[in-house]
């Protein structure tokens, strides 16, 4: 079986085009990214040069680069990551968020609709519900109230995608989950722009006041969730993926100064995010029950063993945080 995978070089989109090479010999990967600011192939080397592994480059939002990509490779089931994903960026520049979230995911699902896909998981997060009121934990059926450019761009891209199953009975399925945090994360995002600050003797910019509680999943739990509901999921159905561990940004922050060894004196409150959601909360129970699935990683491994491998490749978060990383594809890809 072969899948197309959208947004594989990405950090969620590498990890599961790892595990599938590692765990999945039933199935081959063509990788379909356009390799924005967040796009590292370097993510990918372990797996360079397996022949059930294919890169094309080329932009959700171009339709016909889209529909080549489909007519080349003829896959039999498409996951869904190419996304503008961080938040703090979507304030800032909305335009390509919602423009590659919400068009081009419509690209992607019209070529899949156009070409019979099988199997269709589009991907994605527990932000579309808003945040959540203590003490409840969000269902499937939990209302949309996204907050953020990113996540309506999402919740917008969710209903179009569920349209598709309504309307025309598409096969595809909806995966929300919760914050991902594991190794070759961009440097953006809470955990691995912490850790590399911490490293680096730099502040630690604390929005508000820091109490602001996320659900920590583990990378690759989040990526066998996905091979769950594409092998079991039913079409039209959306699955909730959370890690089970709800912490504030605070205790997250602590505990990566604690393992690292640095002092609290790092942490510096800064001025809060505009429309900041203040707690996510999720259940996983319908994903649990129909697929079996579990999150596996405990956290505090979890975050260990993060902070080891960014402590370990200081030289890639260097090479993406100027962006020279992107000499590897020049490299690799261009100059055949
Ligand atoms: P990421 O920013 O690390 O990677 C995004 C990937 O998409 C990059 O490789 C980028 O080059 C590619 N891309 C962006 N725009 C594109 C376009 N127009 N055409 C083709 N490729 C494009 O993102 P991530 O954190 O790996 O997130 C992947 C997916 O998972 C997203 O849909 C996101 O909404 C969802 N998600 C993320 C999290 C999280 O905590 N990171 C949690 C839940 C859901
Ligand atoms: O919930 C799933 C979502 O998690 C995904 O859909 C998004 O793609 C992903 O980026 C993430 O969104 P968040 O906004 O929750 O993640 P971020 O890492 O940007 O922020 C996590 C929390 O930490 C949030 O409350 C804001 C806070 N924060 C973040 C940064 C980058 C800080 O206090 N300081 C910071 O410098």
């Amino acid at each position: 079986m072969k899948i197309l995978v959208t947004g594989g070089a990405g950090f969620i989109g590498s990890a599961f085009i790892r595990l599938t090479m590692d765990a999945h010999p039933e199935f081959s990967v063509v990788n379909l990214d356009k390799l924005t600011y967040a796009g590292n192939l370097e993510n990918l080397k372990t797996i360079e040069g397996n022949p059930r592994y294919r890169f094309v480059r080329a932009d959700v939002c171009d339709a016909a680069a889209v529909d080549a990509a489909f007519v080349e490779h003829r896959p039999d089931a498409v996951v869904h990551f190419a996304a503008e994903s961080h938040v703090d960026r979507s304030i800032l520049s909305p335009e390509p968020v919602v423009s590659t979230n919400f068009m081009g995911s419509f690209q992607i699902l019209e070529a899949a609709k156009r070409h019979r896909i099988g199997r269709y998981v589009h991907v994605s997060t527990d932000e579309v519900y808003g945040s959540i009121p203590e003490p409840l934990d969000a269902d499937e059926s939990y209302p949309l109230i996204a907050s953020s450019p990113y996540s309506s761009s999402k919740a917008g891209s969710d209903l179009l995608a569920l349209s598709y199953a309504k309307t025309f009975g598409f096969p595809v399925m909806v995966t929300r989950a919760s914050n991902n945090y594991g190794p070759y994360q961009f440097p953006e995002k809470l955990i691995p722009l912490m850790i590399s600050n911490a490293l680096e003797d730099q502040a630690l910019p604390i929005y508000g006041d820091g109490m602001q509680v996320r659900d920590w999943l583990y990378v690759d739990d989040h990526c066998r969730a996905i091979h769950a509901v594409l092998a079991k999921g039913e079409p039209g159905e959306v699955y909730n993926v959370g890690g089970s561990r709800a912490l504030a940004n605070l205790e997250v922050v602590h505990r990566i100064l604690k393992i690292t060894g640095k002092p609290e004196s790092l942490m510096k409150t800064v001025k809060d995010r505009p429309g900041h959601d203040r707690r996510y909360a999720i259940t996983s129970e319908k994903l649990e029950k129909t697929t079996g699935w579990r999150a596996e990683m405990d956290f505090e491994l979890g975050l260990q063993s993060t902070i080891e491998w960014y402590v370990q490749n200081r030289d890639w978060v260097a090479r993406v945080k100027s962006g020279s990383y992107r000499d590897y594809y020049e490299r690799n890809y261009t100059q055949r």
